[in-house]
Formats: structure tokens, C-alpha cells, sequence
């Protein structure tokens, strides 16, 4: 018998391009089922891109009168008819509170664009430049209650040219993110990366603090 899909929500803000490198790759076809996509923009391109694939959307702002709690709220409302056991972070710009964590623990993951645990937070591209440094990448890692501070499963390193702009080394950075994030979903859905407390355990081995790292080979990922 076929094995059941992976139910998946995935939660973003903007453009939607790494929700894009999902509905394309392949490996995910057979594996998993977007249930939804909530954006807290209304104008997010993203949920154009899976309103195209028949995908449900939610916009869910937070609104002037919302505090954390409310918020909150209407997030879990709309997921308790979705009903994900993965939710994917994929370019959404809010920090989620302690409570919905708590109540998706484990369950949620999402992709920063640097090595974590350097150049948390915002502007990870520029920083990178600014520092000098001739080694970037993206992260994928559990969300906990700490930004940018869950278990690390699977990082991809990058290099960083000399003559590097922020835009250049973000589209670098992005083709990783195209490879590297369905193929974390795929081992998840597969049941071979298993997520608890103390660590990630990849066919039940447990991932280094880096977590899993994809080779730095020249990359045929295409541009969104
Ligand atoms: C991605 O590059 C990811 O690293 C970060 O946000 C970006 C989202 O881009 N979390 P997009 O909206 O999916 O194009």
C-alpha cells in the first residue's frame, strides 16, 4: 500500500521562491501534501505561486490591536483545520511565540540563510560581506522559542567571491536553499530524519551540532 502523504503547511512573507523549489522538487510529489499556505502579507507573491497549484492560502496579519496571545490564536485556528504534522518556515519574517512552538514543538522548521550559528537574524548577506568572511551558506533548523537558535539539521556552505555584492552571494545562497530544503523535508516525510529534545537523528544517527552538511559542488538548481 502507499505510504499517506506528509501533511504540510508552509508559512511565509514575501516572494515564495523557496516555497517554489518544494511544489518543484520531484522527491516531494509522492511524499508529501500542502494542506495550506498562511502569509501575514496580503501581497506576498508566494501565495499567488500556490494559489497557481490549487494550493489553499490564509492571509493572517497581525494587526495593530493583536498581541502575542491573539495572534497567536488565529494562527492555531486556521492550522487545527489544516491539520500539518510538519509546518515549514519558507521566508516568513515573524518571530512565532513561545506558545505556538510549544504547541507545534518539533514540528516546525526553517531555513536561514548563514552558517548557524553565526549572523542570526536579519541581513545575513551584508553582514557576511562586512565581516570579510570567504564562507557563507544557508541553515535549516528546528524553531524553538529562540530565534534562529533550534537544533541545526543540515547546513550547505557556500563560497564568497571577492567581488561579491549582497545580491550576488544571496542568489548563491538561494540556489543552496532550492537544494537543501527538500531534501530535508524528503527525509522527514520518509521518517528517516527524526527530530526530538537532544538532537536530530538522521537514520538514526545523531546529526554533529552543525547538523548534516550537502557537499559544495558546482550547482544546476534553477533561478526562480
Ligand atoms: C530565503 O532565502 C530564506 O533563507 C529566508 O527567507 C528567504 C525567503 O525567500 N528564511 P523567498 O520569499 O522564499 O523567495
Amino acid at each position: 500500500m502507499p505510504q499517506a502523504k506528509l501533511p504540510v503547511v508552509v508559512m511565509l512573507s514575501g516572494n515564495g521562491s523557496t516555497l517554489q523549489a518544494i511544489l518543484d522538487a520531484p522527491e516531494l510529489e509522492a511524499l508529501i501534501e500542502i494542506h495550506g499556505v498562511i502569509s501575514d502579507q496580503a501581497d506576498a507573491y508566494g501565495l499567488e505561486r500556490a494559489a497557481a497549484h490549487h494550493i489553499s492560502t490564509a492571509h493572517i496579519p497581525k494587526l495593530a490591536a493583536d498581541d502575542a496571545q491573539t495572534y497567536t490564536a488565529k494562527l492555531i485556528t486556521q492550522l487545527n483545520d489544516w491539520q500539518p504534522k510538519l509546518i515549514v518556515l519558507a521566508g516568513y519574517m515573524r518571530i512565532l511565540s513561545a506558545a505556538f512552538v510549544q504547541r507545534y514543538a518539533l514540528q516546525i522548521i526553517n531555513i536561514h540563510p548563514s552558517l548557524l550559528p553565526h549572523y542570526k537574524g536579519l541581513n545575513t548577506h551584508q553582514r557576511v560581506l562586512d565581516a570579510g568572511e570567504v564562507r557563507h551558506g544557508t541553515s535549516v533548523h528546528v524553531v524553538n522559542a529562540e530565534l534562529d537558535a533550534g537544533t541545526i539539521i543540515a547546513q550547505a556552505p557556500c563560497p564568497v567571491r571577492a567581488d561579491d555584492t549582497a545580491e550576488t552571494l544571496s542568489a548563491r545562497v538561494k540556489a543552496k536553499e532550492r537544494e537543501l530544503y527538500p531534501k530535508v523535508i524528503a527525509w522527514l516525510a520518509r521518517g528517516e530524519l527524526v527530530l526530538t529534545d537532544h538532537g536530530a537523528y538522521l537514520n538514526h544517527q545523531c546529526l554533529p551540532e552543525q547538523g548534516w552538511q550537502l557537499p559544495d559542488l558546482p550547482g544546476t538548481a534553477p533561478s526562480y
